[in-house]
């Protein structure tokens, strides 16, 4: 996964990874498209949403808490050219591109661009602009029958840009569905009448029947809907398969009732994360994740029987870009680590502690020398070269393992 709505990567930054991505049999792209900092496809029934919402005008650089700003303007987006050329770019290299249009929280691009779809009974949603930080944003969209209008019109559009059959996993599309703060749905005489309307219990229930909506919208188009684990909360659309990100347990949950699952636990797949405890790692974030244990990471959980297991549709690793701000911070954060997921992904590799890192390690020697040839400006085994710190920069290391979900 992508995240080009943090920081927007131009087409041919794309096509790049494209190649990169097939050069290690990866064979999705997750394209993480819309963001509360960010829209960044055309849609051409509703202009704003490009017009205002891919670009922001200032922007925090690094963690939420630092100080520090970039006041230049930052923004851009794919047209549907592009994006067209971007999909059968990757169906030339046999990569499906599944396309994440995320609701109903993360969208205060959205709103900013058209204020009716976020809770105006609450705040002054006109008044919003392309968010400029980082981190979870109570801004969400207001669970109306006019939002799942506008939505539909949205997804018309995404059908026809990412057609059903044009690559591996391409009948998918992400509707994201992960942190959705409910306090506006709580303030909201609208989002309450909803509930009472519809005869659901809570707003959790809201959020899920907002997701079913498009699970069955999607269903009736031939088409599939993956979301992130928090559409199990209020209970899971009949049709849904999830991306486990909160750790295991989402995965685990969703497999035994009997649905798809993509496994990408942030507490070992989350590249954003700080690749080592030394004191130059740029702009540190959470816990350390080495390559050795992305090498050790098991997409598929001991505890599912076969039958469960076989639930698990493949992993993924999610490059999150609050903290990479051009190609080469992407590059330093996702290489060499998202080698070693491709080769966990592919290979029958013995159990966690019995894997040969050291064998692995050993013909990494002969992958840098590929990754040089490519022009991959991956975090050296030594340390990041002087122009890959950000001195002064403020992260937010976590000490310790991650805590497993
Ligand atoms: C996520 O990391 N919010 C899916």
């Amino acid at each position: 996964m992508l995240d080009v709505a943090r920081h927007f990567m131009p087409k041919e930054g794309v096509l790049r990874y494209l190649d990169l991505m097939a050069a290690h049999k990866l064979n999705v792209l997750h394209f993480h498209l819309t963001d509360d900092q960010g829209w960044r496809i055309e849609i051409q029934r509703y202009p704003e949403l490009t017009r205002t919402g891919s670009w922001r005008a200032r922007t925090k650089i690094g963690h939420r808490a630092s100080p520090l700003w970039d006041d230049s303007p930052h923004g851009g987006h794919y047209t549907q050219d592009d994006i067209r050329e971007i999909v059968a770019y990757a169906a030339e290299r046999h990569i499906g591109v599944v396309p994440e249009i995320d609701v109903p929280g993360h969208s205060q691009a959205a709103i900013a661009a058209y204020p009716e779809l976020g809770n105006s009974d609450v705040i002054d949603t006109a008044s919003l602009t392309v968010w400029d930080t980082w981190g979870i944003n109570p801004n969400v969209l207001a669970p109306t029958d006019n939002t799942l209008r506008f939505y539909e019109g949205v997804l018309e559009e995404v059908l026809e840009l990412f057609p059903a059959d044009a690559g591996p996993f391409s009948p998918f599309v992400h509707i994201g569905g992960d942190e959705c703060p409910k306090d506006q749905w709580r303030a909201s005489d609208t989002a309450q009448k909803q509930i009472s309307n519809l005869g659901l219990p809570d707003e959790d229930a809201l959020q899920s029947w907002f997701i079913r909506h498009f699970d069955g919208w999607l269903a009736a188009r031939g088409r599939r809907l993956i979301g992130w684990d928090e559409i199990l909360e209020g209970g899971l659309a009949p049709g849904a398969a999830v991306s486990s990100w909160r750790g295991y347990s989402g995965g685990i949950a969703a497999a035994r009732a009997g649905h798809d699952v993509v496994m990408c636990p942030q507490q070992q797949v989350y590249l954003d994360y700080r690749q080592d405890a030394g004191p130059d790692e740029p702009v540190p974030i959470a816990y350390v994740r080495t390559l050795e244990d992305v090498y050790r990471f098991e997409p598929v959980p001991a505890e599912l029987t076969g039958d469960e297991a076989a639930r698990v549709l493949g992993t993924q690793a999610n490059v999150w870009t609050e903290v990479m701000e051009d190609q080469g911070r992407v590059d330093y954060q996702t290489f060499p680590r998202l080698v070693a997921l491709a080769e966990v992904a592919w290979s029958d590799l013995p159990d966690s502690a019995e894997r040969d890192f050291a064998d692995f390690e050993r013909r990494m020697g002969a992958h840098y020398r590929r990754l040089d040839a490519l022009g991959v400006a991956y975090r050296p085994p030594t340390g990041p070269l002087p122009w890959q710190r950000r001195p002064g920069v403020l992260g937010r290391p976590l000490d310790g393992p991650p805590p497993q979900g």
